[in-house]
């Protein structure tokens, strides 16, 4: 390690990445660039649009606000880990789909995040509640209508087992 380097370790999905960066590098570049995951979008790198949102502990956070030295020894979920297999979609992304909760789907990695901790922490939100949920993910396509409700329709439809359920692997890189 140099000294203009730190040591992080982040669990990301379930995978270990252990590797030298600059004090000022952000969860969200982390997740992209060592992690190789880019399914988290950038956006505006302020806290703004939501775009980066990723599960950190559960939580759902905008990685463009959080260091990556603050993430070490924490447990990440990005949008790679919400499916347990690469040939099927997570039930959430599949109500999404069917109810046309996306356009462009550059917010929705964000979207579903903040979706799904959301629902596992109130799975029968009332619509307030599921917009209070989705402020801070700005989308510049769907006028919001279907996203609200395809969470609507999850809240509906998923099982605890579903809402919980995550990809996971054990793998140090
Ligand atoms: S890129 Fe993080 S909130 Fe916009
Ligand atoms: S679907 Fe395009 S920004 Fe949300």
């Amino acid at each position: 390690m140099s000294p203009t380097t730190i040591d992080v370790a982040i669990n990301v999905n379930g995978e270990t990445h252990q590797v030298d960066v600059e004090p000022r590098t952000l969860l969200v570049h982390f997740i992209r660039e060592q992690a190789g995951l880019t399914g988290t979008h950038t956006g505006c790198e302020t806290g703004q649009c939501g775009a980066c949102t990723v599960l950190l502990d559960g939580h759902a956070v905008k990685s463009c606000m959080v260091l990556a030295a603050q993430a070490t020894g924490h447990e990440v979920m990005t949008i790679e880990g919400l499916a347990t297999s690469a040939d099927e979609l997570h039930p959430l992304q599949t109500v999404f789909w069917e109810e046309h909760g996306l356009q462009c789907g550059y917010c929705t990695p964000g979207v579903l995040l903040s979706s799904l901790a959301l629902l596992r922490d109130n799975p029968s939100p009332d619509d307030q509640q599921i917009r209070h949920a989705l402020e801070g993910n700005i989308c510049r396509c769907t006028g919001y209508h279907n996203i609200i409700n395809a969470v609507r329709v999850a809240a509906e439809q998923l099982t605890p087992d579903q809402l919980s359920a995550q990809a996971a692997t054990s793998e140090v890189r």
